[in-house]
């Protein structure tokens, strides 16, 4: 069987950071760590880190006061940042700065009084912290439907952002139904989906031809991971989401002459290599790295890290 691994793949720039941030703040603090929400959607990375001493909050008050809060890579409403000032916790962003460069578009729309269609996962926490920049003025659509029905207050006014992490056809697709009914909609300078996202799933379609199985390494809450799936099955792929190579079906791949590997953006690389060791244990063949892009981003560690480092 062939198997072809697709480049690039697994961790972005965003995810890198945000793990190197929870690693750091190990290291100068000691545990215990506390974390909003799981640093980066990953089942394997979360528990590495609890193992570690990290505990992942769904809700500031349950951090104790005064000690150092994470805020994930997905990033935050200022609501949370309040309650977290009000606590006196000491506040490490590891927000993807291509998170916050939404944030920062959803501001200056609504500062020049637009009503802001923010296209995305609604209890998704990106989608949470961003529309939590502007509640009252941003109105989240899941799909083409909700376009339909959207009914906003100031309609000649209206501008749309987009989460970092959708599919690129889909939200093309929204894209288009908005401007069908909102003609004048201004669209943000440059477009919102990530890199990473784009890349991975670009990847998917154009290296994947002689596969037919797509296996994409990820947890199942981690959006971009979802939607490299739905990329596989739009062009008419078997797509499997898997955490790690223990959740591999062998019967997905009985009658399979080609097998595609990718992993998302959250998805640490080790597990991509015990997938490819259990695949060539149990169905042989040589593995194959198909480039589609090199990718060469990076992003600096946050201020408030460095911050830390000195008091420390
Ligand atoms: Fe950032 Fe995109 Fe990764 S928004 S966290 S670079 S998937």
């Amino acid at each position: 069987m062939k198997i072809i691994l697709a480049n690039p793949r697994g961790f972005c720039a965003g995810v890198n950071m945000a793990i190197d941030v929870v690693d750091q703040v190990l290291k100068l603090k000691g545990a215990p760590v506390y974390v909003f929400h799981e640093i980066v959607h990953n089942k394997h990375v979360v528990e590495d880190f609890q193992s570690r001493g990290v505990t992942f909050v769904n809700e500031i008050d349950e951090v104790p006061e005064g000690a150092v809060i994470v805020y994930s890579a997905h990033g935050i409403s200022p609501a949370v940042r309040q309650s977290s000032k009000a606590r006196n916790l000491v506040e490490i962003d590891a927000t993807c700065p291509l998170v916050t460069k939404v944030h920062l578009e959803v501001l200056k729309f609504a500062k020049d009084g637009y009503s802001i269609v923010f296209i995305g996962h609604r209890n998704h926490d990106e989608a949470v912290g961003t529309v939590g920049e502007a509640p009252g003025q941003i109105f989240v659509v899941e799909d083409e439907e909700e376009v339909e029905r959207l009914n906003l207050p100031n309609a000649d006014r209206v501008a749309y952002v987009t989460q970092t992490t959708l599919s690129v056809n889909d939200a093309n697709r929204m894209i288009a139904a908005l401007k069908r009914k909102f003609p004048h909609i201004k669209a943000p300078a440059k477009e919102d989906i990530c890199y990473a996202t784009t890349n991975r799933q670009n990847a998917v379609t154009a290296l994947s031809a002689d596969a037919e199985v797509v296996l994409v390494v990820g947890s199942k809450n981690s959006s971009n991971s979802q939607r490299l799936v739905d990329t596989a099955r739009q062009i008419g792929k078997a797509g499997y989401l898997i955490d790690d190579a223990k959740q591999l079906d062998p019967a997905w791949l009985k009658d399979a002459g080609g097998v595609f590997i990718t992993a998302g953006a959250s998805a640490p690389e080790r597990l991509v290599q015990e997938l490819i060791e259990r695949l060539q244990q149990e169905f042989g063949g040589v593995v194959e790295t198909r480039t589609l892009v090199d990718e060469d981003v990076t992003f600096a560690p946050p201020k408030t890290l460095r911050s830390l480092a000195v008091v420390a």
